[in-house]
């Protein structure tokens, strides 16, 4: 691997995460509210407010450490301080992590943080463009059980690359910060870069998790590679995403027969999902149609449930990321798209009604109904919008 084309020739700290200590650069200077940084000016990369995303990474490897028995080794294309690679070798327990960024400074700061932490045998830095560094761990041996890619913005330019990486039955965790864009808040930039045709709904965070795995299980497809979603969660500014990689052409097939449009209906402000409908129905559609999206599920109930247990053992990962975790499991997903309640109750010029309360009644009249584990104030249920109307101005 290459030598360092920088040093750390700023100001440092020392910071404690989950279980390990790192070296980062001085947190104050590019703190704009007490919580609140902007990491993207500090001459390497570190967000402490993305800890629970790398918490679910350290969560997932913790699963697959008790499963497999052999060497397992991780892959940290845009690794910043290298925090991520340093968690899952030291929390995780794997045996060996390659921890890569394009910034030599971060590349110093990885050394230094290995050195630090005594992994200096098992954490291998480099300095490279994260599709290169994906190639070069493309032959089989060389490849990852699991990858992390975090890239500024939006990852589709290294999605492709990625799926020569990782083996077969690997782990893919992709996150995406380019939020406007798969929310369908810019919608030029949601059809550049992705494909699709969306607009900003009231379940827009469901939404840019289904665009993200469409633009996933299509890079896996071009290499004959299918996708099986672990979890998927959107939080704040991001949405991150965990897929098994399997290899061939019957995965393939099956995860982009996944890759349909969603059927809404417009009424004011209020977008009422109508159901999915596969490319062929296109033609005869005579509403609005989102997508093409993932429609299939986006997690395992299986692995999160293997990662919940991990909730009553020694452990720093935050309470909130297990509480994401079980509001995501008791979401039930066959139904797509959801309704977002606060909207409709403005819309009906009438106080937000409980969202708890809504679920109950209309799972009393036989309805099927449930929190979105994505939108907040958002429900699912197969009930129509005039079932809604209905039962909150009844409240
Ligand atoms: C969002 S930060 C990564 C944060 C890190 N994964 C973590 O959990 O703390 C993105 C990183 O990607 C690096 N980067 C940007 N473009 C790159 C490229 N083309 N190849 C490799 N690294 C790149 C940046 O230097 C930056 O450190």
């Amino acid at each position: 691997m290459e030598k360092p084309g920088n040093e750390v020739d700023f100001e440092t700290m020392t910071i404690r995460e989950g279980m390990v200590e790192v070296i980062v650069p001085k947190l104050d200077y590019y703190r704009v509210s007490p919580n609140e940084y902007v990491p993207s000016r500090a001459p390497v990369f570190y967000n402490p407010l993305m800890k629970e995303n790398r918490d679910l990474t350290v969560l997932v490897a913790n699963v697959i450490r008790r499963e497999v028995e052999r060497n397992l080794c991780f892959g940290d294309s845009m690794a910043g301080v290298g925090v991520r690679s340093i968690r899952v070798l030291t929390e995780a327990g794997w045996d060996e992590a390659y921890a890569n960024d394009s910034s030599g400074r971060a590349f110093a700061t990885i050394v230094m943080n290995a050195r630090m932490n005594r992994l200096e045998d098992r954490l291998h830095a480099s300095k490279m463009d994260a599709n290169i560094f994906h190639i070069a761990h493309s032959l089989s041996g060389n490849r990852f059980d699991m990858l992390d890619l975090d890239p500024f913005g939006t990852p589709v330019g290294f999605l492709d690359t990625c799926f020569h990486a990782v083996k077969h039955g690997g782990v893919l965790s992709v996150t995406a910060t380019d939020t406007a864009n798969l929310f369908g808040v810019h919608k030029r930039a949601a059809r550049m870069l992705y494909g699709v045709n969306v607009l900003k709904t009231g379940f827009m965070r469901e939404i840019g998790v289904r665009v993200l795995l469409k633009a996933v299980a299509e890079a896996a497809a071009r290499s004959e590679r299918g996708i099986d979603p672990i979890v998927s969660v959107t939080r704040r500014h991001y949405v991150k995403v965990f897929v098994k990689v399997l290899k061939g052409r019957k995965h393939a097939f099956k995860s982009v027969s996944q890759i349909k449009f969603l059927k809404v209906r417009r009424i004011g402000k209020i977008y009422e999902p109508l159901g999915v409908v596969d490319v062929e129905e296109i033609g005869n559609s005579d509403s609005l149609l989102l997508g093409p999206l993932y429609t299939g599920e986006t997690y395992s109930r299986e692995w999160i449930e293997k990662m919940l247990l991990q909730k009553t053992e020694k452990t720093l990962v935050d309470k909130d990321v297990f509480k994401n975790l079980e509001i995501l499991v008791s979401d039930n997903q066959k139904i797509i798209g959801s309704i977002d309640l606060t909207g409709l109750a403005s819309s009906l010029r009438v106080n937000p009604p409980s969202r708890s309360l809504i679920i109950e009644r209309l799972l009393k009249e036989g309805f099927k109904a449930c929190r979105s584990g994505f939108d907040n104030n958002c429900i699912r249920t197969d009930a129509g919008l005039v079932e809604l109307v209905r039962i909150i101005r009844s409240l």
